[in-house]
């Protein structure tokens, strides 16, 4: 009885409502098929990737590009952005061919394009590393060399970055001796490349307001960010918590009126450690918004060790990494998705056939991998498939659209 009834209610709204016809259906739109970016777009959420320019622009990897254009709505340049891609020589030309490429990708694509990186301790150019490590470059003309970079860069794409990284990894994790979550540590003297402190060792903490200040004056619309890891959850918010710290330091830089419009956090999680739940992630990304900025995951993967059992096909060995990856993706991008200012999720790389924690040493770690969200043969796996179900999956009202963010003046 009551079937029919609904079934005569839904003919007769068929006739007189044609083209409600469809949101009356018991069949929602299926979103298999459709991609990260489009479903992303719902929630005004920019989906992205680091792009490694060899793939790119290798004849041989038609998928690499195929899906680095439709899966994502923003790009970020894996290497050739850094310093020492762009700047061989003392006083030399800076090349940015390369770099350029990327741009011109990301507007055949209609791409946001997130900058990376101005200021770092790591992939400087080898002449910068080597002048202060012998003294012959000093610390006034280190200072003004960092301000010429910073306008250079910035200047050359001015226009065309979404987001800047302009300090990258500056504060030190609590298991560094001495044991911190400074910036700033005065002994010993840091090389280019060594650690966390390079910059402060050799400027003064204060390179880091400058260094926003410089990237505004050349780039008054670009969102200017401070990036690092391990900023994924607040632990016990005393001196000795990582994000505690740099949560101080952002609140003291825009009470100085420092143009800081971002935080972003890169998300470079291992299945082997203790997982965070959504709420964690979203609660951190508040607690950020809290400041008036905005926030992104800017370099997610989730890498695993790779044991001889792994290394063999052992499925017993692989399947809890690839769950454990899905678990991790999903947790970070469910928490982007419920704070309102985490304006984009990228991941460091797509495909586990380039991807660079196959190659890196983590502490202690072993060989590791399986971090991305495609596997060597560009299926997709488990992670992406549950980035999709939660992009998919999210709604008011507890996932709602992005608020956008305005550069601070
Ligand atoms: C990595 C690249 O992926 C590698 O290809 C390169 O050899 C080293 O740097 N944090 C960052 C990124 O901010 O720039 C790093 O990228 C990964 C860690």
């Amino acid at each position: 009885m009551l079937s029919r009834r609904l079934i005569v209610a839904g003919v007769v709204a068929a006739v007189l409502l044609p083209s409600l016809s469809a949101s009356a259906s018991h069949t929602p739109p299926n979103p298999a098929g459709e991609t990260l970016r489009a479903l992303a777009q719902r929630h005004g959420l920019y989906v992205g990737t680091a792009v490694n320019m060899d793939a790119l622009q290798d004849p041989a990897e038609s998928r690499y590009r195929e899906l680095a254009s439709t899966e994502f709505n923003t790009v970020t340049a894996e290497n050739v952005m850094k310093w020492e891609a762009l700047q061989k020589e003392k006083n030399g030309p800076y090349d940015f061919t390369e770099a350029d490429k990327l741009i011109d990708f990301a507007r055949k694509n209609r791409q946001k394009v997130r900058g990376h990186v101005l200021v770092w301790h790591n992939q400087v150019p080898e002449w910068l590393g080597k002048g202060v490590k012998d003294g012959s470059i000093s610390k006034t003309e280190l200072r003004a060399i960092l301000e010429r970079h910073v306008k250079t860069v910035v200047s050359h794409f001015r226009g065309k970055i979404w987001q800047w990284d302009v300090v990258n990894e500056a504060v030190t994790d609590p298991w560094d001796s001495p044991p911190s979550g400074i910036t700033y540590r005065p002994t010993p003297a840091a090389g280019a490349g060594d650690n966390q402190v390079f910059w402060a060792d050799h400027l003064g903490p204060g390179y880091i307001a400058d260094a926003f200040r410089w990237a505004r004056s050349a780039d008054p619309q670009a969102l200017l960010f401070y990036n690092d890891y391990n900023l994924e959850a607040f632990g016990d918010e005393g001196p000795m918590d990582k994000v505690q710290f740099v949560y101080n330091m952002t609140k003291n830089l825009r009470a100085q009126g420092v143009p800081i419009d971002g935080v972003g956090s890169q998300g470079h999680l291992s299945t082997q450690y203790g997982n965070y739940s959504a709420f964690q992630i979203r609660d951190a990304l508040d607690k950020f918004a809290g400041l008036g900025v905005a926030t992104a995951y800017t370099e997610v993967d989730v890498r695993s060790q790779r044991t001889p059992a792994v290394e063999a096909g052992d499925t017993k060995e692989i399947n809890p990494r690839l769950q454990g990856s899905a678990f991790n993706y999903s947790a970070l991008l469910q928490g982007c998705l419920m704070s309102r200012k985490c304006l984009s999720f990228t991941v460091w790389g797509f495909t586990d056939r380039y991807q660079w924690t196959n190659d890196w040493e983590f502490g202690g770690e072993g060989r590791t991998g399986l971090a991305a969200i495609y596997d060597t043969n560009y299926n997709p796996k488990h992670a992406y498939q549950s980035m999709r179900a939660d992009l998919a999956t999210a709604g008011a009202p507890y996932v709602q659209p992005r608020i956008p963010q305005k550069p601070k003046r």
